[in-house]
């Protein structure tokens, strides 16, 4: 018996609850009428009436420690005790939880994909790893074309088939290789390209390239849904220009500059004194992309374009140094506390 109470004190000591259930399990397992203490003052019937003093005392004490933890135990779930049996403090105030901020590049990410979302424009994504035809040949870069020199691919050495895409186009064959036109949507996404890094460029960037095919698109649809683009992005007196360029997959192919927010056009050193600074590449797709997946270009015509979400966002909110995207500096990012 005196081995059993001191078994049971033993386990008393070690005892802990995490809920008040478990409080109210432990009394009833120790303390009820068939509670594991209140059994051994049945049992204590029978012990030899010289021990009875003795064991008595150590029962009472057992039964006390008993009350007296579950007491304990029951304390910490008590809102007005400050310290509890096992020390927690739960009235403490809880520590200050940081919550973070969004990284400038997704909250413009994010703006750019609403912009287009309200034209009906959804989002589609690709692998980051891709084959020559879905990032050069499908899109009409022919095996020794120049333009495959303009993106400094970064190709794995095994097999030069496999490269990191340079840019999201290949997401635009993959979608048209597989979707019925009509078509309306945008590809936002990492691309990486062989360049040193520096205050304006780096080996990985973000885009959002956009297509729509369908019958009937001309060059006006392009040029209209890129001003809307614009005014939504920078602001309704944001102004566009176009100016002829080259792309391989499309016919014409243009870069579209827009009228510069800091100094509204009149010149100053963000936009080098031009009054224009250039934010994307676009143009209406050549008929070989189409044919090369699929697409009937007698039936179907489309304009494509890109931008570097980098430069967007560089341009929106005045930020000089590209690489502090990449630094995650919380002195950097903090600044976009409750930014959209
Ligand atoms: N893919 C081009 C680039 O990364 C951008 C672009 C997209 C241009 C679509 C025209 C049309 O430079």
């Amino acid at each position: 018996m005196k081995d059993r109470i001191d078994q049971l004190k033993t386990e008393l000591d070690a005892l802990m609850a995490v809920t008040q259930e478990e409080v109210e399990h432990l009394r009833l397992k120790y303390l009820s009428k068939k509670g594991l203490v209140s059994v051994l003052f049945d049992d204590f019937k029978t012990v030899p009436a010289e021990k009875k003093r003795e064991v008595g005392q150590l029962l009472n004490e057992l039964k006390n420690k008993a009350q007296q933890k579950i007491d304990d135990l029951k304390l910490q779930f008590d809102q007005h005790a400050e310290t509890t049996a096992t020390g927690m403090d739960l009235t403490r105030p809880a520590d200050d939880l940081d919550p973070g901020t969004r990284h400038p590049l997704s909250i413009v990410r994010n703006r750019i994909i609403e912009i287009f979302g309200r034209i009906g424009y959804t989002v589609a994504d690709g692998p980051e790893i891709e084959d020559d035809w879905h990032n050069f040949s499908a899109l009409n870069f022919t095996p020794d074309h120049p333009a495959r020199d303009m993106q400094d691919t970064f190709f794995i050495a095994r097999d030069p088939d496999i490269l990191l895409r340079t840019h999201t186009s290949s997401v635009q064959i993959r979608t048209m290789e597989s979707t019925k036109p009509p078509i309306r949507m945008i590809f936002p996404g990492r691309v990486f390209r062989n360049e040193a890094i520096s205050a304006r460029a780096h080996c990985i960037f973000h885009q959002v390239e956009g297509l729509y095919i369908d019958k009937n698109v001309s060059f006006v649809d392009l040029k209209q849904t890129l001003m809307y683009f614009a005014k939504e992005m920078f602001g309704e007196q944001t102004q566009i220009r176009l100016r002829p360029s080259y792309f391989p997959f499309t016919e014409p192919s243009g870069e579209m500059d827009v009228s510069c927010l800091i100094c509204g056009g009149s010149g100053c050193n963000i936009c080098k004194h031009t009054g224009w600074v250039e934010i994307l590449g676009c143009g209406m797709v050549d008929p070989n992309a189409l044919e090369n997946c699929g697409i009937d270009s007698k039936i179907y015509t489309g304009f494509a374009f890109g931008m570097g979400i980098e430069r967007i966002t560089m341009l929106k909110y005045q930020i000089k140094d590209l690489r502090l995207f990449f630094e995650n500096d919380v002195r950097f990012l903090n600044q976009f506390t409750g930014a959209f």
